[in-house]
């Protein structure tokens, strides 16, 4: 199989089995990372396209928190999958490793593997968590836990551990404070960089005309 039909089969594969997936985690969140890796790929002249382009394809193929926290099963399923269309022993092994340490808590703990492909991947994934389309998923996720939009009396938690934050029932507007502004600093390759300065001063934007909205002052 050509590289190009490899990708048209992993395409197929990840719409089908992410079909029904909730908001935040469906085709359109993978695609906008599929092509947001690829923009900044093209400023990364060593990374190898192929596996960028199956890493951000197959990143969120079974999130944790939708498999009972198990972190298994994606990698596991991505090796199924690449194996059946006998792709590369090695671009599987790389692909799988960037599935395994793209997570945003993985930046926390020591990351055991790294590569400018997952550095890609990874850039490619944080920008779909802030800007205009981060906003959306944040109150999306936010309603689906059934969370407040905003309370002044619960102020942003910057100390949490992760399993403080898992538990948290915090406004979707704390998290702002305790992920979403604080991705611009930890973006790892130069056009990722650029692109999330900007959705990060809208973030900014945003949050004044939220609380001006709030207090009524406008
Ligand atoms: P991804 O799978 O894209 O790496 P996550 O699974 O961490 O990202 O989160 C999915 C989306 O839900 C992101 O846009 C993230 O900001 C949002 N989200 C996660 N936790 C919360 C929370 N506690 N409050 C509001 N939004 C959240
Ligand atoms: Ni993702």
């Amino acid at each position: 199989m050509t590289n190009p039909q490899i990708v048209e089969k992993t395409i197929a594969f990840v719409k089908s089995t992410l079909k029904g997936a909730e908001g935040g985690h469906d085709w359109f969140h993978i695609q906008r990372v599929f092509n947001n890796a690829l923009l900044i790929a093209k400023d990364e002249t060593n990374a190898d396209p192929v596996v960028v382009s199956l890493g951000a394809l197959l990143h969120d193929i079974a999130d944790p928190k939708f498999h009972d926290g198990d972190e298994s099963i994606g990698p596991k399923t991505a090796r199924e999958f690449l194996q059946s269309i006998s792709v590369d022993k090695k671009v599987i092994n790389h692909v799988v490793k960037i599935i395994e340490n793209v997570s945003f808590k993985n930046d926390f703990e020591k990351r055991s593997f790294s590569s400018i492909e997952l550095n890609i991947v990874q850039d490619a994934d944080r920008l779909d968590a802030i800007g205009a389309i981060g906003i959306a998923r944040a109150f999306n996720y936010g309603g689906f836990k059934n969370r407040e939009l905003y309370n002044p009396g619960i102020p942003p938690n910057l100390d949490m551990n992760k399993e403080e934050y898992k538990k948290s029932k915090a406004p979707t507007i704390n998290h702002f404070y305790e992920k979403l502004l604080l991705l611009k600093d930890r973006m790892k390759t130069a056009s990722g960089k650029k692109i999330a300065e900007e959705r990060h001063q809208f973030m900014h934007a945003y949050l004044t005309q939220f609380y001006d909205e709030w207090n009524g002052r406008k």
